[in-house]
């Protein structure tokens, strides 16, 4: 820990890769653990491509619960502690999640790398939507079936936002992983980037993960008691 507030004592640039592990205190579950998502639910089935062509209203469903979960969420202090670094450092904020929670925070830099669960699009032409709330699957005026604007396994990132991602990892004196496994790509690999340009890459999850033997740091507990303890570290 003293070797992390050394560092942020001369960092400019602070980036921070967060993942579902973040939302857990907001009341969101998390995809893998325990009482992760993909223990009782195929991301197969409901976050592909292939699943979405089988059974849309299936896919459509799955997401109108999920929706329904974060729609009722707020920010916790774990989100509002890294709106809060911006009073000290440039802040960059890249995340997995698509609940929208950092953006209710208001931080000034933030990619949503996997879209945003709010956000629609039509499978068809593309063209975008804003949140529906439609028990029905609905479709474009092109005739297209409209899906959630988000990224489903075997899909391409976009690629502004890969760029600012890698952008703003390599630009990193402290690199934060929060919240995260580690284990989809190319998320995953942002870390390394950070770390070969010279950042200071610092973990903080409640158990270790693949990445753990490959940082400089980590930082056992939850997130929001962990970002606060450093913040007010910070500050003395
Ligand atoms: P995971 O569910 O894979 O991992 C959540 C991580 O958060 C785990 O390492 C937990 O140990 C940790 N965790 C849980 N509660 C925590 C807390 N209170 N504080 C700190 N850490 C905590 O979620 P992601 O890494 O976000 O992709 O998953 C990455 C991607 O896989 C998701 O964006 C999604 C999923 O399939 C797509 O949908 C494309």
């Amino acid at each position: 820990m003293d070797r992390l507030i050394e560092r942020l004592k001369h960092a400019e640039n602070v980036t921070f890769l967060t993942g579902s592990g973040i939302s857990r205190e907001s009341g969101i579950p998390t995809f893998r653990g325990k009482d992760g998502l993909w223990k009782n639910y195929s991301p197969e089935e409901l976050a592909s491509p292939e699943g979405f062509m089988r059974d849309p209203q299936l896919v459509w469903d799955w997401y109108n619960w999920r929706r329904d979960i974060i729609r009722k969420a707020e920010p916790n202090r774990g989100h509002l502690t890294i709106k809060e670094f911006e009073k000290n450092f440039n802040v960059y904020v890249i995340t997995q999640n698509v609940d929208g929670l950092h953006e209710k925070t208001g931080v000034k830099n933030l990619v949503e790398l996997h879209g945003n669960i709010f956000r629609n699009r039509c499978s068809r032409c593309g063209k975008m939507f804003g949140d529906i709330q439609t028990k029905k699957i609905p479709t474009c005026e092109c005739g297209g079936l409209i899906r959630p604007d988000v990224v489903w396994f075997g899909e391409p990132l976009k690629e502004e936002d890969i760029s600012m991602a890698l952008e703003w990892s390599k630009n990193a004196d402290v690199f934060f992983l929060v919240g995260t496994s580690g284990i989809v790509y190319p998320a995953a690999s942002l870390p390394f980037f950070a770390k070969e340009n010279g950042g200071f890459v610092v973990e903080i999850n409640i158990e270790k993960t693949p990445l753990t033997p490959h940082i400089d740091l980590h930082l056992e507990g939850s997130a929001s008691e962990i970002l606060d303890m450093v913040l007010k570290r910070l500050d003395k």
